[in-house]
């Protein structure tokens, strides 16, 4: 089992500093997925990690073993024992899907490589018919099963995957990443995935980093980071927040347009920001008592699962989502219920 550890790592392309600092431990087996806004860093950090590029300054090691530190250790790419799969993909062109696959493996005996090959496509979703095929032969989404296949081909100890799965639609994404899930978990392999998909990282990953202009924002857990992120950048890239402006009591509560709230810090006192994720809000027709505010809805969107409906509570804009069937009119005066603790950012 592998350890990844990165100690202060920073890399500058000229005057871009496109890693900064950045220190992140990624234990035996775990998988974390690496989330950020575009030209935050996070395929340069994958390619610091494989041994594409060298650090400035700071220490990589695995397993306790230095790949790269300011000392002069530099551990070139073919010798990490690193699975990568580039953002492009990147096939061989004039090698076979099968070639490809087997590409890191061409050391093996014929049926070795030919049953890895077989087991390999399979774990993708992909037909044995395509094995003959050359990757200009493949759609976008099949070129990148190819890659994923490829990667984990010579059973590397940690596997770096730069959104592989951005390519395939919907049904495949969410069957794939689930294959491929559980093969890293079959096999121990120590995962680390770049992602723009919100849902991808949270299902995926056993920790989840944050980036933005080359630092790491937040890492943790995926719960406590959807739950109490530190930052209205962070709580948004996780998914859809209501954030409001409101004041501490210094005893758990907070009052805001949504009235009087239980809040998860209950030691700040003062003006704060505090979240809640649309699933904590329930929305009601008329003036219902139990609710903590009232409003009238300003607008609706149907999202396919639910609709989301912005509500003006006292001049503030209030998103939350209702089922589709029980949708109210714009207009329409609604109360809302807050249920759980909203989360005080910093
Ligand atoms: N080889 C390079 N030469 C010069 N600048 C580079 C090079 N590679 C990356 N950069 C710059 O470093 C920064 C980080 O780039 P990186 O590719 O790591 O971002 P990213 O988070 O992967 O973005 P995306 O989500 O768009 O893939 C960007 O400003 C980019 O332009
Ligand atoms: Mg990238």
């Amino acid at each position: 089992m592998t350890t990844l550890e990165l100690r202060n790592i920073s890399k500058s392309y000229g005057s871009v500093r496109a890693v900064n600092d950045v220190s992140l431990s990624v234990p035996a087996g775990c998988h974390t997925a690496i989330v950020g806004p575009s030209g935050s860093g996070k395929t340069t950090l994958l390619r610091l990690i494989a041994g594409f590029e060298a650090p400035d300054a700071g220490s990589l090691l695995l397993s306790g073993a230095p790949l790269a530190d300011g000392n002069g250790t530099f551990v070139p790419a073919h010798k990490r024992q690193v699975g990568y799969l580039p953002q492009d993909g990147a096939l061989f062109p004039h090698l076979s899907v099968a070639a490809n696959i087997a590409f890191g493996i061409a050391h093996e005996p014929a049926d070795v490589r030919e049953r890895r090959v077989q087991e390999l496509a399979e774990m993708v979703v992909l037909d044995r018919a395509m094995l003959a095929r050359y990757p200009h032969e493949l759609s976008g989404g099949q070129q990148q099963r190819v890659g994923i296949a490829r990667a984990l081909a010579q059973r590397p100890k940690l596997i770096l995957l730069d959104e592989p799965f951005s390519a395939l639609d919907t049904g495949l994404r969410a069957a794939t990443r689930k294959a491929t899930t559980e093969l890293l978990d079959a096999a121990g392999v120590t995962a680390l995935l770049v992602t723009h998909d919100q849902a991808e990282a949270l299902s995926f990953s056993d920790q989840i980093a944050v980036m933005r202009d080359g630092r790491i924002a937040q890492s943790g857990p995926p719960v406590d980071l959807y739950l109490r992120p530190r930052d209205p950048i962070t709580a948004t890239f996780l998914g859809d927040a209501i954030i409001l402006a409101a004041q501490l009591s210094g005893d758990g509560w907070s009052t805001s347009v949504l009235g009087s709230l239980p809040v998860d810090d209950s030691t700040r006192l003062g003006p704060a920001s505090i979240m809640l994720r649309p699933e904590q809000v329930t929305m009601v027709g008329g003036s219902a008592a139990d609710c903590s505010a009232q409003g009238h809805v300003l607008d609706l969107e149907f999202i396919g699962h639910s609709c989301v409906v912005t509500v003006d509570v006292a001049g503030t804009r209030v998103q939350v989502r209702c089922a589709v069937g029980g949708a109210p009119k714009v207009g329409a005066r609604v109360s809302l219920a807050v249920n759980g603790p909203a989360h005080v950012l910093s």
